[in-house]
């Protein structure tokens, strides 16, 4: 996601523009821009890499009068961050400036039919095509620009909130709205629009929120007008708001890591549109489809990675496995790097990383590449130090995650792994029809099981008193799930400080048991899988040695219920993709625990978003 900003009125439009960006930047940062209309309603559009501060350094020279403009601070999807790829996207004739939130998913098709036409693109981005389209319906139809834009928009697929401006009109702004935000403050003689309404609740506390395939025209002087996608006039709906500047950031959560947990039914639907088909069983990523030959002749995957992605690795090393039938090893960079290892150039390593940022996992691709592998990445943030490094890779679309412990991210790597075991599997015909039609029914349905397992919030909440001043904590899982216990376990220590370990249910008779007493709370991800008989029976071990037992249960499970402490139901979900909506109790269990024992769950003590050294 990104951060849009606009302003028609009678102030000089630059100051509230940018502060309105500093405002969004927890939103996107890799760069920024900002298009003014000067008194001569000339167009003035500076755009840059970097943050917002970046941007005002370039300003700092440069003509920045006028008292209409849009700004955008970006979160890239399509096109590397740079200066070129910043918003705001300029139109060929120069004269219609647009800022845009979201994806145009079929900017390929829509920039090719321009290309036919002429149009000659100097960007990377899905934006930069809406606004040369904008422009040609203009053209073509001579028609208005509200007109144009919503002609325009009537042939993009994708997800959008845009801010438009033209120098034919200079006393009009436009905006719209598909599934991304867009807010309009509504001023004395002054509109303001943006992504959320951190950037306007300082000038006015009455805002309209943009409803989806809603069109609004600002007119300079004019009251604020908004129509339907058929051009009939919509509800105008003001609100008063009742946020802080700071609730307004977190979207209303009290943390980033409580809204990155409720974003996770719109992450996962990031992460798998315009990849798993809308019905049926297909499955395509572009890495996969670009380098067929690779997936087809692996001998075998290595994949490295740390922390949280490194249990992504570990359930991502069973789909591969099972799915794709290619040998699959999973290493922490951190060792991988110096284990001097034996890799050809039929291997492929796959390296996953959030932030893209970290040095071991970096350090593990240089690695690799030195053996002469294929190195593949997974990773968030577009145009991050690993993506660049890897030969090719899958970016997960969640958006900014700012909570330090990783739960979007977490959801959307294991997403994106199964996505690629069934690109992969597809490719060698090694999985079934049946199995194919199941798992992409299983990743079409995430964002709604997802919400399902979010109901559990409350019971949580209040659960989590009971454990507060607990010292340690077990975690058990088997098979998928074995990796969900070592992911639950790291959330509530790197957040709560409370010892907590991840072991496979059955090797807790190897040793662990010991542990086992009134004070040791055990966490048992206990789905109805295959394993789960003998999970029971490991419920039963730690209940015989007065251990208590939260068990993370299929809904409707009444076996367990019998025998565990507490218990917390999750929906349905075939086993390979149970380890996504199992970490949704997961990951509410270690936010509301630390909570309560007066963490700060955004930035814990001695942790960093990214580890960028040894
Ligand atoms: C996870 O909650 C932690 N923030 C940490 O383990 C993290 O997963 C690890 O540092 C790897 O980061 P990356 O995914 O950005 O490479
Ligand atoms: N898809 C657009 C781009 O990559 C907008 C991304 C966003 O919403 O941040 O520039």
């Amino acid at each position: 996601m990104c951060g849009i900003v606009g302003y028609i009125g009678g102030r000089p439009a630059y100051e509230i523009l940018i502060k309105g960006l500093h405002r969004l930047e927890y939103r996107g940062y890799d760069s920024a821009g900002v298009a003014l209309m000067g008194e001569g309603s000339e167009l003035n559009v500076y755009k840059t890499r970097g943050k917002v501060s970046d941007l005002e350094r370039f300003c700092s020279s440069k003509d920045i009068s006028g008292t209409i403009g849009i700004a955008h601070t970006r979160w890239a999807t399509h096109g590397e961050p740079n200066d070129v790829n910043a918003h705001p996207h300029v139109s060929r004739s120069g004269n219609i400036a647009l800022v845009h939130n979201g994806t145009i998913e079929n900017y390929h098709v829509l920039k090719e039919a321009l290309e036919i036409e002429g149009c000659k693109f100097h960007s990377d981005t899905d934006t930069e095509v809406l606004v040369q389209l904008i422009e040609y319906v203009k053209e073509k139809n001579k028609c208005s620009l509200i007109d144009a834009v919503r002609g325009a928009l009537k042939e993009v697929v994708g997800a959008y909130a845009i801010g438009v401006v033209d120098t034919t009109e200079p006393d009009t702004m436009i905006c719209a709205r598909k599934s991304s935000p867009l807010v309009i403050g509504i001023g004395e003689n002054e509109t303001f629009i943006a992504s959320d309404a951190t950037p306007i609740i300082e000038y006015t506390d009455q805002v309209v929120y943009l409803n989806d395939d809603e069109i609004a025209i600002i007119q300079r002087g004019q009251p604020l007008q908004i129509v339907d996608s058929d051009n009939l006039p919509a509800a105008i709906d003001i609100k008063t708001l009742r946020l802080s500047v700071s609730q307004l950031e977190k979207g209303g959560y009290p943390h980033f890591m409580l809204k990155e947990i409720f974003e996770q039914p719109r992450t996962i639907q990031d992460c798998i549109r315009g990849r798993v088909a809308s019905s049926g069983d297909e499955v395509s990523l572009s890495g996969v489809t670009e380098n067929k030959e690779r997936f087809i002749n692996a001998n075998r995957i290595v994949i490295v990675a740390c922390g949280t992605s490194w249990h992504a690795g570990l359930i991502g090393k069973r789909l591969l496995q099972e799915i794709a039938r290619i040998p699959v090893e999973v290493e922490y960079a951190s060792e991988f790097r110096y284990s001097n290892p034996i890799l050809t150039s039929n291997d492929i390593v796959i390296a996953i990383s959030q932030s893209g940022e970290t040095a071991d996992t970096l350090a593990a691709i240089q690695m690799a590449k030195k053996c002469g592998a294929f190195v593949y990445g997974i990773c968030n943030v577009v145009g991050s130090s690993i993506a660049r490094a890897t030969d090719s890779g899958t970016y997960i679309h969640v958006g900014p995650e700012i909570g330090v412990a990783s739960t979007k991210a977490f959801t959307g790597q294991v997403t994106v792994l199964a996505m690629l075991a069934m690109a992969v599997g597809t490719l060698k015909n090694t999985v079934s029809k049946e199995t194919r039609f199941a798992v992409a029914k299983a990743l079409r349905s995430l964002p709604s099981l997802i919400k399902q397992a979010l109901r559990l919030n409350d019971r949580i909440e209040k659960l989590s008193s009971t454990y507060t001043y607990v010292h340690n904590f077990l975690y058990l899982g088997r098979g998928y799930n074995y990796p969900s216990a070592l992911e639950g376990a790291l959330k509530l220590k790197e957040i709560s400080y409370i010892h907590a370990e991840g072991y496979p249910a059955a090797e807790m008779k190897h040793g662990p048991i010991a542990l086992i007493d009134h004070e040791l709370p055990t966490v048992v991800i206990a789905p109805d899988d295959e394993m789960h008989e003998k999970i029971i029976s490991n419920i039963q071990q730690v209940k015989a040695r007065g251990g208590s037992v939260i068990a993370i249960v299929t809904k409707g499970d009444t076996t367990i219920k019998e025998i565990a402490d507490h218990v917390l139901e999750i929906p349905m979900v075939p086993e390979c993709m149970s380890p996504v909506i199992v970490s949704i109790p997961l990951q509410l269990l270690a936010y509301h625990i630390a909570i309560k024992k007066g963490c700060n769950v955004d930035m814990p003590r001695n942790l960093a978003k990214s580890v960028t050294v040894e």
